[in-house]
């Protein structure tokens, strides 16, 4: 027995004695047949057909199933259609039969497999261990002991061969950390820790040099050897990668080109009149055979006419058989579907685990992202700065109005710089959040309160930078506790401004979209702020909005703050009558009886109701799968 084996064992002892699907769960031949996927177009234009329901074949535990064909013929769409991961899209339908071991499964069941993407994203400043580390506490619970935990961890490192690079945080395209294939490994990984009899990939080796992809393939080799159903679409393998695989689908168009086993497809192909060159590869010649040639017209024509010919030999010669309709009976269907369901009830962890994990990770993530620190530790200096360089209160008539709207700039600027890197920041995260919650790992309530709590202590940290150089510089008024009182106030300020943009980041399908509705949102703020537009002039249906403005509550907190208790002498140029006193200059502004109390509630209200509504966003938009409906 290989150590491989040994370890794979190892693992699955561990996962297997606390899964009551176990039995049924250990090896799985999948089949499918007909899947047929076509996409509504504009106007009266027929439906576009991606996939023509020609598609058959069966996947088998111990084997592995390559996917080829050429670019835009429907790879992808069919391997996520056979795990029932074709995102929901009002413009496609879906149908098809799929099966595990030779049971139809319902179109709505995921099959039991672990699914690899082409690029899979992780929080950039987490190593490895602590990715898996996470997974394995999130999908194995308290399932398992701590020590075995740790154990199955190691063992996965050790089969992937990311032993070494333990300690490498994982990176993103803009933080350097683990390369390539290590990457594509920590993917696997990651999906075999819950150890599916049946593993999918999307393209695991493009982008590998071919020593890489080599190595991830004798890896899924081994796997398939230990009785793992593989299957996987890959694209232009080498020829020692090639012959690693046991069987292969061709696609071409979304048209079934062959189904059997690899080492035939060269004859197969020779006897319907396609013969190879003995000096090129199969791979390549395969690939040839199948696509269409960018060329002259008759050249043009010359592809067509094989593509046409080698789909109809198909059709013709490519026979898989499955159980007819009358060998399952509703009951074991039944049973069937309710186990693999059953398989996905949702995250192992208990909720206060998730959410102790998953504030753990957040925590991790905003401290150790230098760069992004660096950059808002810059931004409050050269702001602080800028507002304090330019600004000097002073105490005469004129410094009434450069305290308004020094303070007024304060609240519009920090608005501006919360909601705009939260929507940034967000919405990539939400990407990899989203794929996790769909992967069961955990739910959507201690996420979102681990990520909104997690946020807290460097908005107060950045805030203090802030406001220790802008007060004294701009000449605030000096007594400690309005100073304390300014950097609560800019904080909870920020704070609610960033949940403002949850809100938009969460109900927004992707990043372009969030971005578009930043300037509505920072508008409908400035004109609504209190001193824009009289009450009377607002049109009835917005006057709410004030109530809710993120400016206005901002600005009135940091004006009732700095004004109550100010003394002015009669000095210096000014705009209106003569103001002695503070609290006159705030009754100016509608504040004379505003109290600091109010503001703070107001703010608090608004921040409740933001995170309220960022938490539904997120989980109504949460990712939902097309049911594949029996043809
Ligand atoms: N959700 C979708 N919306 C619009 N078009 C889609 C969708 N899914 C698939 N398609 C289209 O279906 C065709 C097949 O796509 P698919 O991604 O399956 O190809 P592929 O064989 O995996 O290609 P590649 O090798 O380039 O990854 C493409 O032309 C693609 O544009
Ligand atoms: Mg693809």
């Amino acid at each position: 027995m290989t150590v491989l084996t040994i370890k794979t064992i190892i693992i699955e002892d561990v996962i297997l004695e606390h899964n009551d699907n176990s039995d049924f769960l250990q090896s799985c031949e999948v089949g499918f047949e007909g899947i047929k996927m076509t996409m509504k177009q504009k106007g009266n234009k027929p439906d576009r057909v991606i996939l023509d329901g020609s598609l058959k074949g069966k996947a088998r535990p111990g084997r592995m199933l390559a996917v080829m064909g050429p670019s835009g013929s429907g790879k992808s769409s069919l391997i996520h259609a056979l795990a029932g991961r074709i995102k929901q899209n009002k413009k496609l339908t879906l149908s098809g039969q799929r099966y595990v071991n030779n049971q139809k499964l319902s179109g709505d069941s995921m099959l039991p497999a672990a699914f690899i993407e082409q690029d899979v994203n992780f929080f950039p400043h987490m190593t490895v261990k602590e990715t898996l580390d996470f997974r394995v506490e999130l999908k194995l619970g308290s399932q398992i002991s701590k020590s075995d935990r740790d154990d199955v961890v190691s063992n996965l490192m050790d089969l992937l061969g990311l032993t070494k690079s333990s300690n490498t945080i994982v990176g993103s395209t803009k933080v350097r950390g683990l390369s390539g294939g290590e990457r594509k490994r920590l993917s696997i990984a990651c999906e075999l820790i819950s150890s599916p009899p049946v593993i999918i990939l999307d393209e695991p080796t493009s982008g590998l040099d071919s020593y890489q992809a080599a190595q991830v393939t004798e890896f899924l080799r081994k796997l398939a050897d230990s009785g793992k159903t593989i299957i996987s679409v890959i694209h232009q393998p080498s020829q020692q990668v090639f012959s690693m695989y046991d069987d292969l689908l061709l696609i071409s168009e979304g048209h079934l080109m062959y189904y059997g086993e690899v080492n035939k497809v060269r004859s197969y192909l020779q006897n319907i009149g396609y013969s190879c060159s003995k000096d090129t590869g199969t791979a390549e010649f395969i690939l040839d055979c199948i696509s269409r040639t960018n060329g002259g017209a008759d050249e043009q024509k010359k592809s067509t006419d094989r593509i046409n010919h080698i789909a109809a030999e198909a059709s013709r010669q490519l026979k898989v058989s499955f159980p007819t309709g009358a060998l399952v009976s509703a009951d074991s269907a039944r049973e069937h579907k309710l186990k693999l369901v059953q398989s996905r009830m949702g995250p192992a962890a208990g909720i206060l685990r998730q959410f102790k994990l998953l504030l753990t990770r957040a925590l991790k993530e905003v401290s150790r992202g230098k760069g992004a620190i660096i950059i808002k530790v810059v931004q409050q200096v050269t702001l602080g700065g800028i507002y304090g360089g330019i600004y000097k209160v002073g105490n005469n008539q004129a410094s009434i109005m450069d305290r308004f709207g020094l303070l007024s700039l304060v609240a519009i600027g920090s608005m501006n710089m919360a909601v705009a890197s939260t929507i940034r920041s967000f919405t990539k995260e939400k990407a990899i959040v989203s794929s996790e919650m769909a992967g069961d790992m955990y739910r959507t309530l201690p996420y979102f309160l681990a990520k909104a709590i997690s946020e807290i202590p460097l908005v107060g940290v950045y805030n203090v930078i802030f406001s220790s150089i802008l007060y004294p510089l701009a000449g605030l008024q000096k007594r400690k506790d309005k100073f304390k009182n300014f950097i609560g106030l800019t904080s909870l300020h920020t704070l609610v401004c960033e949940s403002a943009g949850l809100i938009v980041g969460a109900i927004s399908p992707n990043s372009d979209v969030a971005l578009s509705l930043f300037p509505a949102l920072v508008v409908l703020n400035i004109i609504f702020d209190g001193r824009n537009i009289s009450a009377e002039n607002t049109p009835k249906l917005l006057r709410w909005i004030p109530k809710v403005s993120l400016i206005r509550w901002g600005f009135e907190g940091l004006a009732v703050n700095e004004f109550n208790g100010l003394e002015f002498n009669t000095s210096g140029p000014r705009r209106g009558p003569l103001v002695k006193t503070g609290k006159e200059a705030l009754d100016r502004f509608g504040m004379a009886d505003r109290k600091l109390g109010e503001v703070v509630a107001a703010q608090r209200n608004i921040l409740g109701a933001c995170w309220f509504l960022s938490y539904l966003g997120l989980s109504l938009t949460g990712q939902k799968y097309e049911t594949m409906v029996t043809p």
